[in-house]
């Protein structure tokens, strides 16, 4: 994968590694390192554009950037993100009418994370597939293990295309709620660091892509987790106050970020191991939350399991939105199996996951209700 790199597969060794300041984030030419050569140099700006983009900073630039996006991320609170994922849960399930089946999949955890994020974006809800489908496009770039050019072109058309639908509903400021995600990028009134707008717009093209298609992954593999263990889903009905437990569970089990990308500032030994500078180095998270050293029982789902896992990243480039996707996944599973107590999945339709190698999730899941 990318020419050679080195793969981490045990919960300590990635932990570890996602802590190492030797290993930098500062990857922004990632989507055209798959490239040939001689067809990278058309994606400059592309590159430019995602040099912008907090995730890929290091160090004191990081963290001036990273602490105002953390920030931005205060005004979204508990309550609030529950009242609005619940709203749009129950809208979604309402417009199945007398419906029997559905798919889990694309009926609920696709649309479900793109209508809440537009919401809170501070877009109107009713653009959320358009915004989503933008996001897919540059998501597939750092999922994907093939890129062909038209990938990294129909990525970087999409970025475009997001950040000015973006900076027209920046334009007109007073529309925007003033606890909104893109009006609290936007603003320039903070006493420490502020984003210029074109660098608020990259942060949520970032937000959406980083977002968007995992939330929707563990909602999925949420769902069928409890199927394929239905005494847990009987404990939860039992004892709805392990919620919280399971959802970390969930992310254990089976995290939608498979692996975590990062490359080496300087040449150093790790464990009798010579990587060179500039070399990737990749912590596995799918593996790492399944080590035996670290998890008893690895490949048991147990919501009563405190588990410390790696899904959400360590150090400091964990996830942004971490709490949204806790809050996130709770409602949404919780809700969806308390309003239909008899939800199965389907024996004879299959579940089918995704071919990526980086994002891991499904695209399907039938389920009778
Ligand atoms: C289940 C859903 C999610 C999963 C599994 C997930 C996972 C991760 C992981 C593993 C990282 C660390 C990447 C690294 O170390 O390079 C990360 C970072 C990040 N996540 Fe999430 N994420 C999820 C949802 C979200 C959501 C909903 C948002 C925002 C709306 C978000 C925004 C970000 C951002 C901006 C970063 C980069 C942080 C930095 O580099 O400082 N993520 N996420």
């Amino acid at each position: 994968m990318y020419g050679g790199s080195w793969v981490l597969f045990s919960y300590e060794d990635a932990a570890a590694l996602l802590r190492d300041p030797r290993l930098t984030n500062n990857r922004a030419n990632l989507p055209v390192l798959a490239l040939p050569e001689e067809e990278r140099g058309q994606f400059d700006d592309f590159v430019s554009f995602l040099r912008t983009w907090t995730a890929f900073y290091e160090g004191d630039h990081h963290l001036l950037r990273r602490k105002r996006m953390d920030e931005v991320f205060r005004v979204l609170t508990p309550s609030r993100v529950a009242a609005v994922v619940h709203e749009v849960v129950n809208r979604l399930i309402d417009g199945w009418g007398g419906r029997r089946s559905i798919d889990v999949v694309q009926d609920f955890a696709r649309p479900l994370p793109a209508m809440v994020f537009t919401r809170l974006m501070g877009a109107p809800e009713s653009d959320y597939a358009q915004l989503d489908h933008w996001a897919d496009d540059i998501a597939y770039l750092f999922g994907a293990s093939d890129l062909t050019v038209e990938d990294v072109s129909r990525g970087w058309e999409s970025a475009q295309l997001l950040v000015a639908y973006l900076r027209d509903l920046a334009a007109d400021m007073a529309r925007l709620p003033h606890n909104s995600i893109l009006g609290g990028l936007m603003a320039q009134d903070n006493p420490g660091f502020s984003f210029t707008e074109a660098e608020a717009c990259a942060q949520v093209v970032l937000l959406m892509f980083a977002g968007l298609e995992p939330s929707r992954h563990l909602i999925g593999s949420a769902v069928l987790g409890l199927h394929r263990f239905p005494e847990q889903r009987a404990l939860l009905a039992e004892q709805p106050r392990l919620w919280p437990a399971a959802v970390e569970e969930f992310q254990r089990f089976d995290p939608p970020v498979q692996y975590i990308g990062r490359m080496a500032a300087e040449s150093f030994t790790y464990r009798g191991h010579q990587i060179e500078k500039g070399q990737l180095v990749l912590p596995h998270v799918g593996s790492a939350n399944r080590d035996p050293k670290q998890f008893t029982d690895p490949d048991v789902l147990d919501v009563r399991r405190r588990a410390r896992h790696l899904a959400l990243g360590e150090g400091v480039h964990r996830c942004v939105g971490a709490a949204l996707v806790r809050v996130q996944t709770g409602v949404a599973v919780r809700t969806l199996l308390e309003r239909f107590p008899g939800l199965r999945v389907s024996g004879h339709l299959k579940p089918i996951w995704h071919s990526y190698v980086g994002f891991h999730g499904l695209q399907s899941l039938p389920a009778w209700l």
